[in-house]
């Protein structure tokens, strides 16, 4: 397994990796092209037997995979599906799935599924009503659960705890990890007209096994989460800080409309390169000058993190960040 320059050694330090995509399949397995691991969405094998589960076992024995649900509902007040997750289990334990990843949010509610990730209030009630439910999720799972921020467009007015609060006393509560998906940050800290700088400076880093990068649409008023396009400027440049705080997590890009030929995809998150070398040579620079005569003064001035030189236009009508 890799070694980061601090000398930890990780289970997330997978490197990049790709979300699995079927139209992708065909080029994988004739190909293996080098891509460090994969991301497969549990719900697309779970429940067949047929041939996207053998792709998914053929590609099990050449690449590290992570499974990403999107359905498990944790915030619903509908019974937990045990049968969902002991399949979920299952195919886990088949794939030797690294970590098993949902989202905090509900999917469906009186055994409907509305088949979007649904934003939560985000207060002590429901951190109750989350941690006794990833309580349940991870004694059927047999492992932690990771749980990734969601998109949002709108803040309940129930919400008393910021998402990075609300995630960190989850984690306390439960020993579930996150899933960090960057894009995500800047798209709900745009439409609720919120600062996705300060978003990160709250984020319980410690805890974070994985990063998510995307595309969005920008719709001048609120941000869409399309996963159709290339990642912006803008949640490159949080990234970069993000990756920097967690010590080098697993990154995976995901495009899910539209998407191009594998090579392109995975160009893509080879972009993330850039910024990983950007950070190493600022550390490398910051480590020179910490062990020089001027140690106490550089290490007092060093920051750990990018400042983000962009604004986000105000969509709620007050003074904000705004894009690059
Ligand atoms: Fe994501």
């Amino acid at each position: 397994m890799p070694q980061r320059r601090s000398g930890r050694v990780r289970d997330n330090d997978l490197g990049l990796g790709v979300g699995l995509r079927n139209t992708h399949f065909d080029h994988i397995l004739a190909e293996r092209p080098a891509v460090d691991w994969f991301e497969a969405i549990s719900e697309n094998f779970m429940d067949s037997g047929g041939r996207p589960r053998a792709v998914l076992h053929e590609i099990a024995r050449h690449y590290p995979l992570v499974l990403h649900g999107v359905s498990l509902s944790i915030g619903s007040t509908d019974p937990i599906d045990r049968g969902y997750v002991r399949r979920l289990r299952r195919l886990a334990d088949e794939v030797d799935a690294r970590w098993v990843s949902d989202h905090l949010c509900w999917t469906g509610v009186l055994g409907i599924n509305s088949h979007d990730l649904l934003p939560l209030p985000l207060n002590a009630e429901v951190l109750a009503h989350v941690t006794s439910r990833v309580h349940a999720v991870q004694d059927l799972l047999g492992r932690s659960l990771v749980l990734e921020n969601p998109s949002t467009y709108l803040r309940f007015r129930d919400s008393d705890v910021s998402e990075p609060d609300f995630l960190r006393a989850l984690c306390d509560a439960t020993g579930c990890r996150l899933l960090l998906d960057v894009n995500n940050v800047y798209v709900s800290c745009y439409n609720a007209g919120t600062d996705p700088q300060a978003y990160l400076d709250a984020f319980p880093f410690d805890r974070v096994v994985q990063l998510h990068l995307a595309g969005h649409q920008h719709c001048g008023t609120h941000i869409v989460d399309t996963h159709d396009r290339p990642v912006s400027d803008a949640v490159w440049a949080l990234f970069a800080q993000a990756w920097q705080r967690s010590g080098g997590a697993a990154t995976l890009l995901e495009w899910d409309g539209d998407v191009p030929a594998f090579a392109r995809v995975h160009a893509e998150v080879l972009r993330a390169k850039e910024f990983m070398a950007a950070v190493e040579g600022r550390s490398a620079q910051a480590d020179a000058v910490a062990s020089g005569p001027w140690a106490r003064d550089a290490a007092a001035d060093q920051v750990l993190s990018t400042p983000v030189d962009f604004l986000v236009p105000d969509v709620m009508g007050r003074s904000r960040l705004q894009s690059a």
